[in-house]
């Protein structure tokens, strides 16, 4: 009844001439915010359980084995048992010490500062001031201690592919990730021997960088290296010693960060989440040193990725990779949305707040952090999810937490869950910001204030904030965000009464003299709209305020029969009706084909497949466009129901699960896609898996190659030779072979390699397929 009674009788909004915001915010510390029920504190609950069922002398196996101690607890699985092994234990140490600052958990910063104990252990073993679970393959196929990698990048030797440094995987990626975790133990437990360990690291890794010139330094940088830069600048605001500024400002990769400082967005095929980690640490290094080109670029990424890179969740990239700007529409695939990359956009965000406080760096962060985040961690299971697919009907994939789970995403999921309450209140020059509408009590420093933040948004429109304490009373703005969608429609009341108030960079600021037991809301009217895609306006989605909603497919594909909606009409939101407004659900009726659905809020579709984005049409349109529409459409589906396996070339998850191996061989894009090539006396081989039966194998190729001969082996035996002669300029081409059974029978994978006759390149191929 309050929020019909503000809706009506709040005053209306005009935009002020001078902005009244602070040039600089920070967050108020994590640990003064504690959740109340929502949401985001079940999912700390959760998270809580996970962190504290997983067993640290296991994640410190490979730190103690390589360095000569004996283990106490056994390996892991998953990437704990692979050459990028450790990278879960630098997360681990963040969630942990995140953990306490949020909940007060007591056992959180004892498992953390026993981690310490060990490293440091571990470290002081080795004498050299690496400490790391790192490993290497060597090339007679044996695992060794992947310190070795550094020993020989000393002496010159470097080989560095995108996610290939001398052997191992990403492992400058660990190592920030260990930096990472250390120095967050030191700043939320108060440890200040993680402080101890990260110098005598951040020593190690100052001797290996001072024996590169420029060109092997930007070698090394072409394989993956995470953060690493933002570590030495945090580790520089700390000491104030400049040799880590130094390395922090060295570690910047040209290729990647020249054309943002130059404005350019040459994202297209860059692999995201390796680019998002560098523009932290820029954004980092531009907190110390406020050198304007280290502002440039971060900013610049940021508008650009979240306006011509981003769905309507708020994340990024197709299986890991950017495309062309505005082409999202081309890529709503079972392959959407790491949630490592949305992880490090939401850091990104709260520094360019930091700097700049506006109010629609927030409508960026709300989207993501409930439509994403909030979908990339199941609250039953405690699992995460890597990918969250946008395809309609696809399934989420959460970890199954255990012995294996461990990934990228299982990592900067632990932290995710860890601190909700990490953004919602802000503070600058003495404003206090509420910038997420999460219910949650705080203390405010500056006025010895106890704070309550009370809301059911955004399922109900209004949010309340309440000084149940105010020691130090008196003339201050409160600024709450105004959500870029609410708009002139948002009304604000202070103590009940309507608050005219005129906004502010996105922001109503409350400027009266405050005292204990004052409130003041605001409603933001949560109506339906549609949102179109970037670049694509028949490409749509439903929203209700911040929140994306989905029609909901049910559970399994023979749910929804394998069809892809779509919606037809001029006015689609006449066809949606509340059947509970409270949770967010709708029904849509008349207005989709090839039936009516429920819409429900997209994030809590954990275990259910979702229909998210949607073809539009007029009615004239949709009768044109049927025939061809679903025709295309059962062509696309009968491939993917037929395929027994499919392997994009040139990427690394899926060459990486289907053990890809090669000799002078690299990686290529085309026109938008990512394949593989490999030149004369090399190949390139990989596992594809196959069953019982007649099989096709199918091969992608560009039409317009020319003079490529090359042989295509199936376990050793030659199943086809490839000539390329301009067969369809201008097109991808698709080459089916079909499969000896004699050469399947009885198997469940087989080895495909493609070797280029003398002279010769393998194609390029764009992926290969084997269906029935
Ligand atoms: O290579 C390490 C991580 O693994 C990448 O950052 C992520 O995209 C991938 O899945
Ligand atoms: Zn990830």
């Amino acid at each position: 009844a309050a929020s019909a009674m503000l809706a009506r009788s709040g005053a209306a909004l005009a935009v002020p001439p001078v902005s009244r915001l602070p040039g600089r915010a920070k967050p108020l510390p994590l640990s003064a915010v504690r959740l109340l029920p929502s949401d985001y504190a079940t999912a700390v609950e959760v998270n809580r359980g996970y962190l504290m069922r997983l067993v640290p002398d296991r994640l410190l196996h490979n730190f103690r084995l390589y360095a000569g101690l004996k283990p106490k607890g056994e390996v892991y699985g998953g990437w704990e048992s692979d050459t990028i092994a450790g990278h879960t234990l630098g997360h681990y140490l963040s969630a942990l010490a995140l953990m306490h600052a949020q909940t007060g958990d007591a056992e959180a910063c004892e498992r953390a500062n026993y981690i310490v104990d060990e490293l440091a252990l571990a470290q002081d073993k080795r004498g050299t001031g690496y400490v790391g679970a790192l490993q290497r393959k060597r090339k007679d196929g044996t695992v060794v201690d992947g310190e070795e990698i550094f020993t020989e990048i000393i002496k010159g030797d470097i080989r560095s592919g995108g996610f290939d440094l001398n052997g191992a995987w990403s492992p400058l990626y660990t190592v920030h990730k260990l930096f990472a975790g250390l120095l967050d133990v030191q700043a939320l437990c108060g440890n200040d021997k993680a402080m101890k360990v990260a110098i005598a690291l951040g020593g190690y890794f100052e001797r290996v960088f001072a024996a590169l010139d420029e060109d092997q330094m930007q070698e090394v940088l072409a394989c993956e290296y995470g953060g690493l830069n933002e570590s030495f600048a945090e580790m520089y605001a700390r000491t104030r010693d400049k040799r880590w500024l130094r390395i922090a400002e060295r570690i910047y990769d040209h290729k990647v960060l020249d054309p943002l400082v130059a404005r350019e967005d040459k994202l297209a095929n860059f692999h995201a989440n390796t680019q998002v980690p560098k523009l932290i640490g820029l954004a980092r290094l531009h907190e110390l040193t406020g050198k304007e080109f280290q502002r440039v670029a971060p900013r610049y990424f940021w508008e650009t990725v979240t306006r011509h890179h981003s769905y309507v969740i708020g994340g990024n990239a197709d299986r890991e990779y950017f495309s062309a700007p505005d082409t999202i529409a081309e890529h709503i695939t079972e392959q959407t949305c790491e949630h490592c990359n949305t992880y490090n956009m939401l850091k990104l965000t709260e520094h360019l707040f930091g700097w700049n406080p506006d109010g629609a760096l927030f409508d960026y962060y709300e989207r993501a952090h409930l439509n994403h985040v909030m979908a990339a961690q199941n609250p039953r299971t405690a699992g995460f999810s890597y990918m969250t697919p946008l395809m309609t009907g696809s399934a989420r994939e959460y970890s199954q937490p255990g012995e294996d789970a461990f990934w990228c995403c299982v990592g900067t999921g632990m932290e995710s869950h860890a601190k909700h309450g990490e953004a919602i209140f802000w503070e600058g020059d003495g404003m206090l910001f509420v910038n997420l509408y999460i219910p949650a009590e705080a203390s405010w420093k500056a006025r010895g204030a106890e704070l309550t933040l009370d809301t059911n948004y955004p399922f109900e429109p209004e949010t309340r904030l309440t000084f149940d304490r105010l020691a130090k009373p008196g003339r201050f703005p409160v600024a709450l965000r105004i959500p870029g969608w609410a708009g002139s429609a948002a009304t604000v009341a202070v103590n009940g009464k309507p608050f005219a108030v005129t906004p502010d960079r996105g922001y109503a600021v409350v400027e009266r003299q405050w005292k204990q037991g004052d409130t003041v809301a605001i409603v933001t009217p949560l109506d339906l709209r549609i949102e179109a895609t970037p670049g694509d306006a028949k490409t749509i989605a439903v929203m209700r305020g911040p929140m994306v909603l989905a029609g909901d497919l049910g559970t399994k594909e023979s749910d929804f029969e394998g069809t892809d909606p779509a919606m037809v009409g001029t006015d689609l939101l006449a066809g949606f009706a509340p059947l509970a407004a409270d949770r967010g659900i709708y029904s849509a009726k008349g207005v989709i084909r090839p039936g009516d659905l429920k819409f429900v809020p997209f994030y809590s579709q954990y275990d259910r497949r979702s229909a998210v984005y949607f073809k539009r049409f007029t009615e004239p349109e949709w009768k044109q466009e049927e025939a061809a529409f679903l025709a295309a459409q059962a062509r696309a589906k009968d491939i993917a129901a037929r395929s027994v396996d499919v392997m994009h070339l040139g990427e690394m998850q899926p060459e990486r699960d289907h053990e890809l191996t090669s000799e002078i061989s690299y990686p290529v894009t085309y026109r938008g896609r990512n394949g593989r090539d490999a030149r004369s006396g090399g190949f390139f081989e990989f596992d594809m898996k196959v069953q019982p039966g007649p099989l096709i194998l199918q091969a992608t190729y560009w039409g317009g190659e020319r003079s490529r001969d090359f042989d295509i082996l199936v376990d050793d035996v030659k199943v086809a030779t490839q000539h390329l002669e301009e067969d369809e300029p201008g097109e991808f081409v698709d080459v089916e072979y079909r499969l000896p059974e004699a050469l399947t029978e009885g198997k469940d994978r087989v080895r495909v390699k493609f070797i280029p006759h003398a002279k010769s390149s393998a194609g390029p191929v764009f992926g290969v397929r084997i269906f029935t």
